[in-house]
């Protein structure tokens, strides 16, 4: 603590040191809060608080060390307090007194609460690109199977026939409005704290719109206090991330179940699987995983951060430090997880074969044959009654609902003609299924290109 001595008499403790020092986790923000220096040197600047010499002194030093930190000339100092005031000892160091003015009519509480929302915008603005590419592989992947029958499940029992296409169109649909919620944070991002001060502003002239409008902010924030007490965009954006991961998390458990060998519905690429230390046969869906772990982690970073926020009265608390580990964490895991998972999708084999051959399990055509009944005058509830009794009928002797012939058909209910083969046909029952939002192929078709405009809607106006 060489800058802030003057107060003490004594060198802070060293396990306290340890506790209270940031900069090994603050350090990304270098290149942010150099951003909101150069603004906010060049605003004090342009209301007479600096001269323009020390301006341009502050300016080319900044520039200076983003240029040095960037290309690994200047190595992070992981013995300062943290990210904000390293810059500012470097500045001093570099250019001398003038770097000692930077400060001026700012607060490390101000110039925190605009790093990590500055991070944030950045941030968000690379998760909703990622979306859109995954959305788009996984548009891709549902193109390619339209008509690829699969049984659809629910309590992971076979219950009606849809298909990949149908399937995978689910997980666009999820992803595109956990697109949507960050498209949506971003717009609470647009406020500037930074001339908020420690929490009560200051009494230079300073102009808190220029700043604003420098940064690309809509506005500077409306309270000096609540300026440097929010840290909602980041609970926001953990939230979302959350969400999201928790769709990727699904996802990635539907990947391992249909890789095994039981299902053999998915073949992941040799890129995306490992070995086993043991088992030479072994070709294991760990990414899959591994994200799906993840996940976990991000919905901790969530609670993790209501959790310290929960209690702090206004406005900066030390506590709030914290804020950065559980940001950059989900940060970091999300962007990563979105590639993964991306470049597992575009090189997975999907076996058509094996999800057709399943789609005939399971009695999967039996509301089918229900539903048949009722065009035949039968009320709905002694329809699914009398295909119960035939469904425990072929359980006991091991048959398929297309293996009976008429007359087994005719013990359960005269109505019943030739024409039921056509409709407990899996083609027929799938193509029939073309409500708006169902699995036909000319519905899923529908709603691809509805998708599509919703997704290149959002990316425009993000
Ligand atoms: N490294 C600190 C943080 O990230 C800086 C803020 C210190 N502010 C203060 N009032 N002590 O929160």
């Amino acid at each position: 603590m060489k800058v802030l001595k003057g107060r003490f008499e004594k060198d802070i403790d060293k396990d306290a040191n340890i506790l209270n020092n940031s900069i090994s986790v603050d350090y990304k923000l270098y290149e942010v809060d150099i951003k909101g220096s150069l603004v906010h040197s060049k605003m004090l600047c342009k209301q007479k608080i600096i001269s323009q010499e020390d301006y341009e002194a502050i300016a080319q030093g900044l520039e200076g060390i983003l240029e040095d930190i960037k290309s690994g000339t200047l190595a992070i100092d992981y013995e300062a307090e943290d990210i904000h005031m390293f810059i500012e000892e470097e500045l001093t160091k570099r250019i001398g007194s003038a770097g000692k003015k930077l400060h001026t009519a700012r607060s490390r509480n101000d110039q925190v609460a605009l790093d990590v929302k500055l991070y944030s915008i950045e941030k968000a603005e690379e998760i909703i690109e990622l979306l859109f590419k995954l959305c788009q592989s996984l548009i891709s992947l549902a193109k390619e199977n339209l008509n690829t029958i699969m049984p659809g499940y629910t309590h992971l029992q076979i219950a009606q026939p849809v298909t990949f296409a149908h399937h995978v169109m689910a997980y666009v649909q999820m992803i595109s409005r956990d697109m949507e919620r960050f498209v949506d944070a971003k717009k609470r991002m647009s406020t500037c704290p930074l001339g908020a001060g420690a929490l009560a502003t200051s009494t230079y002239p300073i102009d808190r719109h220029f700043s604003a409008e420098m940064l690309g902010f809509k506005s500077p924030t409306l309270n000096s206090m609540d300026s440097v007490s929010d840290r909602d965009h980041l609970l926001e954006l953990l939230y979302d991330i959350a969400n999201y991961m928790m769709h990727l998390s699904r996802f990635s458990e539907e990947i391992v179940l249909f890789s095994s060998q039981e299902f053999g519905f998915l073949t992941l690429d040799d890129q995306y699987s490992t070995g086993s230390s043991i088992m030479p046969q072994k070709k294991n869906p760990d990414m899959a995983e591994l994200i799906r772990a993840k996940s976990a982690r991000c919905t901790a970073n969530l609670t993790g951060m209501l959790t310290m926020m929960k209690g702090l009265p206004l406005c900066y608390n030390k506590d709030m430090q914290e804020d950065k580990e559980y940001i950059f964490s989900s940060v970091d895991i999300v962007i990563n997880a979105t590639k993964v998972f991306t470049g597992m999708l575009d090189t997975l084999k999907v076996n058509k074969d094996k999800m057709l051959k399943m789609a005939h399990k399971g009695f999967i055509n039996a509301t089918d044959m229900a539903d048949y009944l009722v065009k035949k005058e039968i009320p709905f509830r002694d329809a699914y009654d009398i295909v119960g009794k035939i469904v425990r009928f072929c359980v006991e002797e091991d048959k398929n609902l297309k293996d009976l012939n008429l007359e087994d058909f005719k013990e359960f209910s005269d109505v019943f003609e030739d024409d039921i083969y056509k409709y407990i046909d899996l083609e027929y029952i799938l193509y029939n299924r073309k409500v708006f939002g169902g699995p036909a192929p000319e519905a899923v078709q529908q709603q691809i290109e509805l998708t599509e405009e919703i997704l290149d809607k959002l990316k425009n106006n993000s």
